[in-house]
């Protein structure tokens, strides 16, 4: 059973289990600011659920590719979409600032 390390807390999960639900299930702070409340609510369109992830995951397919390809996102910069990650074993996960998460300065670390 996978564990994810998130804002300090770990969490088992079901391997294949989607990371955005895992994480606002846990109470964790996926969402930056309004984006919280303005979201796509996982259907990767919105790329505000993007986190740095160490650890095994699902590949990106082309849905999460596409919003990650489009400013302030760029595919080159490591992160993930939440909402299109299945997790397949223990994981380490990071938010980083700005509405998108796109920013450079880390909002949590897996240590909290
Ligand atoms: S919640 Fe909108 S892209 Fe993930």
């Amino acid at each position: 059973m996978p564990k994810i390390t998130a804002q300090g807390k770990t969490i088992d999960c079901e391997s294949g289990a989607n990371l955005r639900q895992v994480l606002l299930d846990n109470g964790i702070d996926l969402y930056n600011g309004a984006s919280a409340v303005i979201n796509c609510h996982g259907l990767g369109t919105c790329g505000t659920c993007a986190v740095a992830i160490s650890g095994t995951v699902s590949e990106m397919e082309w849905r999460e590719k596409a919003r990650l390809s489009v400013f302030p996102h760029s595919v080159d910069r490591g992160r993930r979409l939440a909402c299109q990650v299945q997790v397949l074993d223990d994981i380490q996960v990071t938010k980083f600032d700005e509405f998108w998460g796109q920013g450079d300065r880390k909002i949590w670390t897996a240590q909290g």
